[in-house]
């Protein structure tokens, strides 16, 4: 969703361009508009619609100050506008407000201040926020106690930050929406995502639902709901500042996806052993085998957690996946040893978070298997297990996607106590056949070849399913071209209608036994004119039907579909980039859902 920045330090002319930094590495999470506010001996606001270059554009030579807050948005009330971009102000420009989330009953606030005589400048419902201070400044108190007391009647979801004319101090709060307290040497900073300030420091302070930060240039304090101080952890992050940048490709999602060979190795560390062929991890220690999984997640995490349920009902666990925002835990038989795992590369995406809150009610056992330490779905869950895949910046899911596979197939490994030595053996192997398909890949002529069709399908069947959804996913999301992904056997009953010499079919097929039903699917499209596109790693087996091949290594036929999406990654960012698409930032989209 949107992105927070917040910076103090000791230079006052760093301000502007830590600002600028933060708010270029926050650029994912929304991309509609962009503003910062810096406080200096008054307050200087800057706001734009459009991407982050429209801000800078509008922005005075040397402009500095105290402290700054700043804000990349994707709109939820109000469209991408100027006055819609945050920071909003009162009626006096003594405060600048920045916010993330939804204020759910910003209507009644709004009509209750526009009623004693504020004059609001925008349609968002952030602006009560900034109002509701100058009501509390006005009455004397001073800016923390305006800040909470303000925040006391906020209701829904946010991650708020404020700065006030002439000070140097930064107030922040949270409620289910993520907020990071960055501690550096020089200053303090505050975000949405560590990304953000990582080039500064890598000292981090996740805050809490409830907590609230007051950050000067020398000092950070977290204090509860009732002011008193919090206990908090500072944490070192592992990541790298190039971790964080494009490292000399063209798009993030590139460097992401030639980032899977370490982001992989990097999430079986330790975890997967090929001397004794066994799987641990470390922080599932204590977890008991359920009687039943059931799986919630989103989009491509959603296609992660197909390809985990299938691995674990193949070793005689019962598990189910669900859409997180249709999951009705009421509706489910759940009991103590029933699991219910949230897959959530960002763990902040609230329809997840919101059904992992009911299979809790519910007394469901929670597990999270996120990419982000400390993330809000690590803190609701019984148990975390992290997919260690670094910080992903691309809006299209990639790396992420890949390690969630890979660490759900460890999940499932351990769950069912069972190793069988050619799965780990392949598991091992994942990082560097993945590293060979990015070196052979013959995705680009694929591109080049089907750029014009007028849409795209992908079949799979069994493990192989799950990649057909995302492959077309991947497609849709960042070409903006009609793309299917159907269960390959479903195909006869319906949409086998939409097939014709300008729709290429992508065919994954496996060395398994279910293959043969899907060469059977192919020759179905074949001779209704459709090109075929066969992902495989048994090329030899299936040249006689297809078009083109896309050749995958050889590998347990578990795994094969980890390998595919690789291929389906590739030709779908190779499309978008000779249609010249905005790969990294796919309109309509951001990287974090934060609202239902
Ligand atoms: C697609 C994509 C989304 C996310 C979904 C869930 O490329 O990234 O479909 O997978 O929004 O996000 P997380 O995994 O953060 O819960």
């Amino acid at each position: 969703m949107c992105g927070i920045i917040g910076y103090t330090g000791d230079d006052e002319r760093a301000v502007l361009d830590v600002l600028l930094d933060g708010l270029s590495g926050l650029e994912y999470r929304g991309y509609d508009s962009a503003g910062l506010a810096i406080s200096n001996a008054s307050l200087s606001v800057y706001k734009r619609e459009g991407e982050l270059s429209n801000l800078e554009a509008v922005l005075p030579e040397g402009l500095d100050g105290f402290a700054g807050v700043g804000h990349t948005r994707w709109s939820t009330h109000g469209p991408p506008s100027d006055e819609n971009a945050h920071p909003h102000t009162d009626c006096q420009g003594r405060v600048a407000v920045v916010h993330n989330g939804i204020v759910e009953n910003y209507a009644p606030l709004r009509a209750e201040l526009e009623a004693r005589g504020h004059t609001f400048e925008s349609e968002t419902d952030t602006e009560v926020v900034p109002h509701l201070i100058e009501e509390h400044l006005a009455d004397g108190a001073d800016p923390e106690r305006a800040f909470r007391r303000t925040v006391e009647r906020l209701e829904g979801s946010y991650a708020v930050a404020a700065v006030f004319s002439g000070r140097e101090t930064v107030y922040a709060t949270r409620q289910a929406s993520p907020l990071v307290l960055g501690v550096g040497d020089d200053g303090h900073y505050l975000a949405s995502d560590a990304p953000a300030f990582i080039e500064y420091t890598d000292r981090v302070i996740y805050l809490e639902d409830g907590q609230f930060a007051t950050i000067t240039p020398s000092d950070v304090t977290v204090t509860d709901e009732r002011g008193q101080p919090a206990d908090v952890t500072v944490r070192r992050l592992e990541w790298e500042p190039e971790d964080a940048g494009k490292s000399g490709y063209d798009h993030y999602m590139v460097k992401e996806i030639h980032e899977q060979p370490t982001a992989i190795r990097r999430c079986l560390g330790g975890r997967a052993r090929e001397l004794d062929g066994s799987v641990t991890i470390d922080e599932l220690t204590d977890l008991e085998t359920p009687s039943s999984v059931q799986f919630v997640a989103c989009g491509t995490s959603y296609h992660a957690s197909l390809y985990g349920a299938r691995l674990l009902r193949e070793r005689g666990i019962s598990a189910q996946s669900f859409l997180a925002s249709e999951y009705d835990a009421d509706a489910l038989p759940i009991d103590e040893e029933t699991l219910v795992v949230g897959v959530t590369q960002s763990g902040e995406t609230a329809d997840t978070l919101s059904a992992l809150r009911s299979a809790n009610r519910a007394g469901a056992t929670t597990l999270a298997v996120t990419n982000v330490v400390a993330s809000s779905a690590a803190r609701a869950c019984d148990h975390t297990t992290y997919i260690r895949a670094g910080p992903e910046i691309g809006v299209a899911a990639t790396k992420t996607f890949a390690s969630q596979q890979v660490a759900l197939a460890m999940v499932a490994s351990v769950l069912a106590g069972e190793f069988p030595r050619s799965f780990v053996e392949g598991l091992r192997d994942v990082p560097d056949d993945v590293q060979s398909i990015l070196d052979t890949s013959r995705a680009r002529s694929i591109a080049e070849q089907y750029e014009d069709a007028d849409a795209y399908f992908f079949i799979g069947r069994g493990y192989n399913r799950p990649v057909a959804l995302e492959g077309a996913l991947k497609m849709k999301e960042i070409t903006y071209k009609h793309a299917e992904g159907f269960a390959a056997g479903e195909l006869k009953h319906g949409p086998l209608a939409l097939v014709t010499p300008q729709t290429p079919v992508f065919a994954v097929i496996g060395a398994d036994d279910a293959s043969e039903k899907t060469l059977s699917n192919v020759t179905e499209v074949e001779s209704r004119g459709a090109p075929v596109v066969a992902v495989t790693d048994s090329p030899e087996r299936v040249e006689r039907h297809a078009d083109a091949t896309l050749e995958v290594p050889d590998t347990h036929p578990c795994l094969t579909p980890i390998l595919a999406n690789v291929q389906l990654q590739l030709v779908a960012y190779h499309v978008a980039n000779r249609l010249g698409r905005s790969i990294d930032k796919p309109r309509n989209l951001a990287k974090s859902v934060t609202v239902e």
